[in-house]
């Protein structure tokens, strides 16, 4: 992508011109920088965010009030990439009113630039409802980790014939509910493949293989920050942990033996000033 902002019309032309789209997650300013530095297209602050910074079980817990704070913190450090708030569980499952209040909350709050949902054809209504109020909405289908309960744990999804079909249908009726893209979660890549063909819109996989539009995934799983799990789609690009914990045994070393602060950290008073305080204070 050029080195301008990101806009839903760019996400579909990378589509159109057979360009892959990279998306990440970003919770706060220094990763919201970093991963709008690296020139990711799309960054989300996803309710993953309940597991990888609040340490939760689950994104159930997660509340609107956590999500626009953190929204709001990472697109503090981003200039260029399209900004996906999540909607957190609970927050469009009630009512369409309440879920286009809610979206809006993200936009006005947060300062996102679109928003995300969970779910297929039984959400259409719901997100074209948020779409006629101007509020651009990417669906997430396959495995959706707020519903995970209800599917069984966190399962590959569309392993059999009819439920792979369903994905297909669920996909095609976000479409025509006028999402702008899709995020496709741990599905087989035949399947996968078979789905981003039958859509116009960009489909973004997170164990989804290779045969879709673009690909996501959880910034502190790809960086080997999250200790509890490393799903099977993870690829893990650095140990950043052991690199984190090497600087602060460090520190606290230093600081135990009196090597840090060393002079070069600390702040120098002239020798004038020196000696009068010192004869001020009667020494
Ligand atoms: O919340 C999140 O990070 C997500 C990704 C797994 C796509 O929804």
């Amino acid at each position: 992508m050029p080195d301008k902002k990101v806009t839903v019309l760019d996400v579909q032309q990378a589509k159109d011109e057979g360009r892959k789209l990279t998306m990440l997650t970003a919770y706060d300013y220094p990763f919201g920088q970093l991963v709008d530095l690296a020139g990711i297209d799309i960054v989300l602050v996803g309710d993953s965010l309940g597991m990888v910074v609040m340490g939760l079980d689950g994104t159930v817990e997660v509340t609107m009030e956590d999500m626009i704070h953190h929204i709001a913190a990472a697109k503090r450090g981003i200039k260029n990439a399209l900004i996906v708030g999540d909607m957190p569980f609970m927050s469009y499952n009630t009512s369409i009113r309440e879920a286009i209040h809610n979206a809006g909350r993200l936009m006005k709050e947060g300062g996102c630039d679109v928003v995300k949902l969970e779910g297929g054809v039984d959400f259409a209504e719901t997100i074209e409802a948020i779409v006629k109020a101007g509020i651009p909405v990417q669906g997430h289908i396959g495995l959706t980790p707020q519903t995970a309960s209800a599917l069984g744990g966190f399962k590959t999804q569309g392993r059999d014939a009819e439920s792979a079909r369903q994905l297909i249908e669920d996909a095609k009726a976000l479409e025509a509910a006028g999402c702008f893209s899709l995020i496709l979660e741990a599905v087989p890549s035949e399947v996968a493949k078979i789905l981003a063909q039958a859509v116009r819109i960009p489909v973004i996989g997170i164990g989804a293989g290779p045969h879709v539009d673009g690909q996501v995934l959880v910034t502190h799983d790809l960086l080997g920050l999250f200790d509890k799990f490393v799903p099977k789609f993870v690829k893990q690009y650095t140990q950043i942990r052991s690199v984190i914990l090497e600087a602060l045994e460090a520190y606290r070393d230093e600081v135990r033996e009196g090597v840090f602060p060393a002079a070069e950290h600390s702040f120098a008073i002239s020798e004038q000033a020196l000696a009068e305080l010192k004869k001020s204070l009667g020494e």
